[in-house]
């Protein structure tokens, strides 16, 4: 496998800049430059990260991994590309006005376009919503890269009325007024149950409180150029029957895409894929509840032969150290999940 950083593929420019902990990359894509940060050893096996419209990887993802035990499930098994929307990672500049707008198969693109830089054959794919349907078109029109899709709230189908009137609603502010307190408190509605917004008698929660700060860093226009992307999104149901990998999709109870998250599990082959539905939970369950995401993740990465190592730094040979996972682990109750009864539909070939 080719490795990046020492390619010089003449149709790349790759303007590294380091980022804490990661390796930034700027790639240039049939569809424009985009930005991947890199975490991990790249001869693992890669998972390509996509958030939702208006994140990035550190607003979007930073709560599942700053989980110890999720961090190390998935850094003992994965080296991790994250992708920004374009124009969605810190210190973006605006793009301009005259710029083509991109489609979401667009947007599919471009994620085959990374793969193809860094010679990636196929991967694990984790999106949340927006970040969910573009990763989703990605496996449905290049089935044989992907070999599991872990998503987020995801949405297959066209905007329901009430969302695109809503998505038309910030788009017009955004282009006359750019990230405005209007904009931000729809956004925050989108990603966040109303328990952790807030009101008159609780206050709001701190993950909340950083993810309007993070949206205040975010280009209006860029942001716009990804949301209207998605609300000329296409209806993608019937190829989900083409899908050839396993799929885990996880969506916060009282998140607005609560039934289209179910429309598209119903449409998935039962035999490959799991529901699992997180209780007091907005869409972005990485962020409001990534607790909740570890039992299912770890039970859906045994299926590929992948585990999480025993941590600490007890010796192997220790009579101390555990040899296996202890069974109380896994029951929700010892690590205090709001889990609501899992409904799965278990997986498994
Ligand atoms: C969250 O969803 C559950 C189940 O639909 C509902 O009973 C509960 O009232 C909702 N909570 C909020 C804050 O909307």
């Amino acid at each position: 496998m080719p490795t990046m950083a020492d390619s010089t593929d003449s149709f790349s420019i790759d303007m590294e800049t380091s980022s804490p902990g990661g390796k930034e990359h700027f790639i240039e894509t049939s569809k424009g430059l985009i930005s991947v940060a890199i975490f991990g050893d790249q001869d693992k096996p890669a998972l390509i990260t996509y958030p939702d419209i208006g994140l990035n990887y550190m607003s979007c993802f930073q709560g599942l991994f700053l989980c110890p035990e999720a961090f190390s499930l998935l850094l003992h098994n994965f080296c991790l590309y994250h992708i920004s929307p374009p124009g969605h990672e810190w210190g973006a500049a605006p793009t301009s006005r005259d710029d083509p707008a991109l489609s979401a198969d667009d947007l599919a693109d471009q994620v085959a376009d990374v793969l193809d830089y860094f010679g990636l054959g196929a991967v694990m794919c984790l999106g949340v919503t927006g970040g969910a349907y573009v990763l989703t078109l990605f496996a449905i029109k290049y089935t044989r890269r992907v070999i599991g899709l872990i998503l987020v709230s995801p949405l297959c189908k066209t905007p329901s009325w009430s969302e695109w009137l809503c998505n038309k609603v910030v788009s017009n502010v955004l282009y006359y007024y750019g990230m405005c307190g209007l904009v931000k408190e729809l956004l925050l509605m989108r990603y966040f149950s109303k328990e952790v917004r807030g009101g008159s008698l609780v206050p709001e929660a701190d993950v909340v409180q950083s993810c309007r700060r993070a949206l205040g860093e975010m280009q209006s226009l860029n942001v716009l150029r990804f949301l209207e992307a998605l609300n000329g999104r296409a209806d993608i149901t019937d190829g989900l029957k083409r899908l050839q990998c396993r799929t885990l999709i996880f969506v916060g109870e009282n998140s607005t895409f609560h039934l289209e998250s179910l429309h598209m599990t119903s449409k998935l082959d039962r035999r490959f894929s799991a529901l699992i539905e997180v209780g007091r939970c907005g869409s972005l369950v990485t962020e409001e509840q990534p607790d909740a995401m570890l039992m299912p993740l770890e039970y859906f990465l045994m299926g590929y032969g992948l585990y999480r190592p025993c941590e600490l730094n007890i010796s192997p040979r220790s009579p101390l150290s555990p040899t296996s996972i202890s069974p109380e682990l896994f029951n929700p109750e010892n690590m205090g999940l709001k889990l609501k009864p899992i409904k799965t539909r278990v997986s498994k070939a």
